[in-house]
């Protein structure tokens, strides 16, 4: 565990899979965690987890489509807290992949405006918090925005991830000297996010024989927010067991 001590932690789709492990994991390392996203039932759930571990945490609804629930949410961080240090985007969406044919402009439209302008929006709003606290962004790409092996057909999924590294890297070089920018790239992860798990056929493409665990991200996570990891800007790390080898 790498300490979070007095760190204002903001993880988007936290209330599910890979954000909510990356939830339990900050609030275990000692920062106050705003657990964000659409569903309320499941955050309020996830915060009673971590309160019953003396962690502190807070649900927030957030639907990063949306520039108004964004702005909520940044309003609410100034005026309680008056600074953030941590912004993990993970909010993501995985569709069922269709085939080039089949691909239509609207569901293009959806993948990227989640997947990439929801999380350079997010950025856009939280900077300059960020910057007066020399924070940090952590942003989930995937293994599929750099191997096209593993992504299949999931043309604008893989797409989107490969944004999210190159813009990732834009920032982190535009703004080094106030706040580090980092990409994690998870490998085949056990998460909600898949319509139909089909651990046989990901673990055959798998050097360690396994897929991962929602807790292999989080641990990696918590390392790349931290001070430990305090020169590391703009980098990929994939945390996949090997996979992309
Ligand atoms: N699992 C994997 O194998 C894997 C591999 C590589 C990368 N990733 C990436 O990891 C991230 C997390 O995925 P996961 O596997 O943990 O899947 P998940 O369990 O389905 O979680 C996705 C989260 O994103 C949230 N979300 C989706 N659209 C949103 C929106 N418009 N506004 C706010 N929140 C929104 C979801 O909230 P709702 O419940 O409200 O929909 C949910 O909390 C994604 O970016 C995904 O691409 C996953």
């Amino acid at each position: 565990m790498n300490d979070l001590t007095n760190k204002i932690a903001l993880i988007t789709g936290a209330t599910s899979g890979i954000g909510e492990a990356c939830a339990i994991q900050f609030a275990k390392a000692g920062a106050t965690v705003i657990v964000a996203g659409r569903n309320s039932e499941k955050g309020n759930s996830i915060v009673d987890v971590i309160a019953a571990e003396r962690g502190q945490a807070v649900f927030r609804d957030l639907d990063i489509q949306s520039d108004e629930s964004i702005k909520s949410v940044i309003d609410f961080i100034t005026l309680k807290y008056g600074k953030l240090d941590i912004l993990f985007n993970n909010a993501g969406i995985y569709p069922i992949s269709p085939t080039l044919d089949e691909l239509t402009r609207d569901l293009g439209a959806s993948i990227l405006d989640v997947n990439v302008s929801g999380t350079v929006m997010m950025i856009q709003a939280c900077l300059p918090l960020l910057k007066a606290s020399h924070g940090v962004i952590l942003n989930n790409a995937s293994v599929a925005g750099l191997q096209s092996y593993s992504a299949g057909q999931s043309y604008l999924y893989a797409g989107s991830k490969a944004a999210i590294i190159k813009i990732t890297q834009l920032i982190a070089k535009k703004y080094g000297k106030q706040i580090r920018a980092n990409i994690i790239c998870p490998g085949v992860v056990r998460t909600p996010i898949y319509h139909y798990f089909d651990e046989e056929r990901y673990k055959s493409n798998i050097p360690m024989g396994r897929v991962g665990e929602v807790e292999d991200i989080a641990q990696a996570a918590n390392f790349l927010v931290s001070e430990d990891a305090k020169f590391i800007n703009g980098a990929v790390l994939t945390v996949d067991g090997g996979q992309s080898l």
